[in-house]
């Protein structure tokens, strides 16, 4: 069943190598004459035209998510967006329209703080769309429409499969969008769902360097904090690696979007401090770079995640998580993060933690 660990050492390695599975079950067969396939929504293409702003609203790594859909709603659909964790959500005033979406993100359906905010913006007059990987639960049961991300039982307590199937629903849901309100063609949308559907293979080619991120983990051992470097949506990328390693190796490190580093964290730098910077060929690349030369002139250690044939980060830095080219920058994040998964596995495993099941976390979260 897929509650048995079929020869993998532990969930977490289990559902890593599960992702691009998961990704192919949610994109077959999404492309259609709306562009997108998804009646899920139930929401008519002139509700959908005119939706005026959206409220993303999670928790934990599900918040992770909204910030990436952010990025593609705001760019592709034009709709301002609004992204807010459920336990900061629910006690302020949402600034609500008429035609107000709100989208819950959550894994297990079951978060409480998630449900609870969904039940306020309902209250508040808005539609409530949720993007759940578990069939039948109440956050779905209670929505007005559920998109299933279908990546199957997550059983390790942090989420892997989950994070990177919701990033390419809410991509769709992105797109759908897009198509109804009109600042997007079918011609675009299809090139866009080309570029997702290029995602499990480029995550298998991620997965088969898992050598490379058992390499950089050594550099962790005597380490006691991390600092975690993106820029764009893969600013994202960092906070979401970032908790991948304190959620289970019990490591302190912290995120910031690179540019941010001289107003603060940069006075956490001495030798041997490791840094994590996300530098994937974009076109904010060469500022990033800028920012890893200044760790590296502080004597601390850096680990890029960068794209193959990157020669200005190969002769920069010692330490580089490469990943293969990605057709879509705000695809990247989807990739990238599997390196960032694996470091954070790996660096757990040699401190003696069990990945699966880390202390004072809860899978879900079912109490405010
Ligand atoms: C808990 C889990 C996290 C998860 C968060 C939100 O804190 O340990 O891995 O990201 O809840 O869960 P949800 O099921 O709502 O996505």
């Amino acid at each position: 069943s897929a509650a048995t660990l079929g020869g993998y050492p532990d969930f977490m390695a289990k559902e890593i190598n599960e992702q691009p599975e998961a990704i192919e079950r949610l994109l077959h067969d999404r492309l259609g004459e709306h562009g997108i396939e998804m009646d899920e929504l139930n929401m008519t293409a002139e509700e959908l035209a005119s939706v005026d702003r959206i409220y993303l609203v999670a928790c934990g790594t599900s918040y992770h998510v909204c910030l990436i859909a952010r990025a593609m709603i705001e760019d592709w659909a034009k709709i301002p967006v609004f992204c807010e964790y459920a336990s900061e959500l629910n006690y302020k005033e949402p600034l609500v329209t008429d035609h107000t979406l709100c989208v819950i993100v959550t894994q297990s359906g079951e978060t409480a703080d998630t449900l609870t905010a969904a039940r306020r913006m309902k209250g508040l007059g808005c539609k409530v769309f949720a993007v759940t990987n578990v069939l039948g639960s109440t956050a779905a049961r209670e929505s007005d429409g559920t998109l299933y991300v279908q990546a199957g039982p997550e059983i390790c307590v942090c989420s892997t499969k989950a994070y990177t199937a919701q990033m390419v629903a809410c991509s769709l849901l992105a797109l759908r969008l897009a198509l109804a309100n009109g600042q997007m063609d079918q011609t675009e949308v299809e090139r866009h769902f080309r570029n997702l559907q290029a995602m499990p293979a480029l995550i298998r080619e991620v997965i088969s360097r898992r050598w490379q991120d058992q390499e950089a983990s050594r550099l962790f051992r005597s380490a006691h904090s991390a600092l975690f470097l993106g820029r764009g949506v893969n600013s994202t990328t960092a906070y979401e690696g970032a908790l991948k390693l304190k959620e289970v190796s019990y490591l302190h490190a912290e995120a910031y979007p690179a540019g941010e580093m001289k107003h603060g964290p940069i006075a956490l730098l001495e030798p041997g401090f490791p840094v994590v910077a996300i530098v994937p060929a974009d076109h904010v690349h060469d500022k990033t770079v800028s920012n890893i030369q200044e760790v590296i002139a502080r004597g601390a250690t850096c680990i890029a995640v960068a794209t193959d044939g990157d020669e200005k980060i190969a002769k920069l830095c010692d330490n580089v998580l490469w990943i293969p080219p990605v057709p879509e920058e705000y695809l990247v994040p989807i990739v990238a993060i599997v390196h960032l998964q694996m470091l954070a596995r790996y660096v757990a495993i040699a401190r003696g933690c069990d990945v699966d099941k880390p202390r004072n976390l809860a899978k879900s979260v079912t109490v405010e």
